[in-house]
């Protein structure tokens, strides 16, 4: 059995994916900016992900913007039939890299039409509306407009379910009265755990939560207890990172992200890494230090 498929399964949408994925935000260039310094290697990574069972892949248009879909659509494309790629909008590039809300009718029915067509489908699966009052993290306020737009594309079939990301309980709630919200993604990890009891009230209603930066993103977790744990028991920090999020809940659906073959692999064989319980609590440690 595939590493993916020892990772279990959790239901996305009307889909059952993998709880193990892969994020592809790192095959852009470097600021995830333009394009990448090797796209044949972008490539092969997204090749060896899914050819050794992944079936989850997270990304959006503003990656690049465009470079990472289209980088998707030349590696995989026909997509494999139990392949789920989710995708966010709701933020555009400036000039300079700089990452800016894109909140209106026409900008978000636009980055639908720009991930279809990049990513070339006829239909996405599962789409993030990405709050961006603050484009680091959540911060209240209304996300009643841009997702009466993206209920909109979804009666018009070109989005088959709707979820959030960077958002706070009230917005999830809010949004839930609204439509069906199937996945939450936002800042989670060993380190991070602000979000500890929202991971808890959507595992009871069967909601998955996607962490992003599960591996700490553009700085990757350094803990001298990670690295001990990870000592003791032969592994890498990296692998018990995500072991330890695979163990912290059912609905938690990984999507570490990584430009590397070699990385990819180390990431992929973390499902098969058990942390016993002395390890579980060691690594308690790391949010509190
Ligand atoms: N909704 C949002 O707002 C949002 C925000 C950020 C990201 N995301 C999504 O979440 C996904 C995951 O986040 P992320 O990619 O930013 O961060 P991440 O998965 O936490 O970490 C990626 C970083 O860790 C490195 N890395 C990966 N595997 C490693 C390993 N085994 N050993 C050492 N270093 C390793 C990568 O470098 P190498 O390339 O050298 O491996 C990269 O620098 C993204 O790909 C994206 O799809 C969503």
């Amino acid at each position: 059995m595939s590493y993916p498929a020892q990772s279990g399964q959790f239901t996305l949408g009307h889909r059952s994916v993998h709880r193990l994925g892969y994020g592809a935000m790192q095959l852009a260039g470097p600021g995830v900016f333009g394009p990448p310094k090797d796209r044949a290697a972008a490539v092969a990574v997204l090749r060896a992900a899914v050819a050794q069972g992944v079936n989850h892949i997270d990304t959006s248009d503003f990656y690049g913007p465009h470079v990472t879909n289209q980088i998707i659509r030349e590696a995989l494309h026909p997509y494999a039939e139990d392949l789920v790629i989710v995708t966010k909008i709701s933020a555009r590039r400036g000039p300079d890299g700089a990452w800016l809300p894109a909140f209106s009718r026409a900008e978000l029915t636009q980055a639908v039409e720009d991930n279809l067509r990049n990513l070339g489908l006829d239909v996405l699966e599962v789409v993030n509306l990405r709050a961006m009052f603050n484009a680091h993290h959540p911060v209240e306020g209304s996300l009643e407009a841009p997702l009466a737009v993206l209920a909109d594309l979804q009666r018009q079939g070109k989005v088959r379910h709707i979820g959030l990301s960077n958002v706070t309980p009230t917005q999830i709630a809010d949004a839930r009265r609204m439509c069906d919200i199937v996945c939450v993604q936002n800042y989670y990890n060993l380190a991070h755990r602000d979000d500890d009891a929202m991971i808890d009230g959507l595992a009871r209603d069967g909601i998955p939560y996607v962490p992003f930066f599960p591996l700490g993103g553009f700085s990757p977790l350094q803990s001298s207890i990670l690295s001990e744990v990870a000592a003791a028991l032969g592994a890498t920090p990296m692998q018990v990172a995500l072991a330890w999020l695979l163990r912290r809940a059912a609905n938690i659906l990984l999507i570490p992200g990584t430009s590397s073959l070699a990385h990819l692999q180390e990431n992929l064989a973390a499902v098969a890494l058990v942390l016993p319980y002395t390890a579980m609590a060691a690594l308690e440690g790391v949010a509190a230090g």
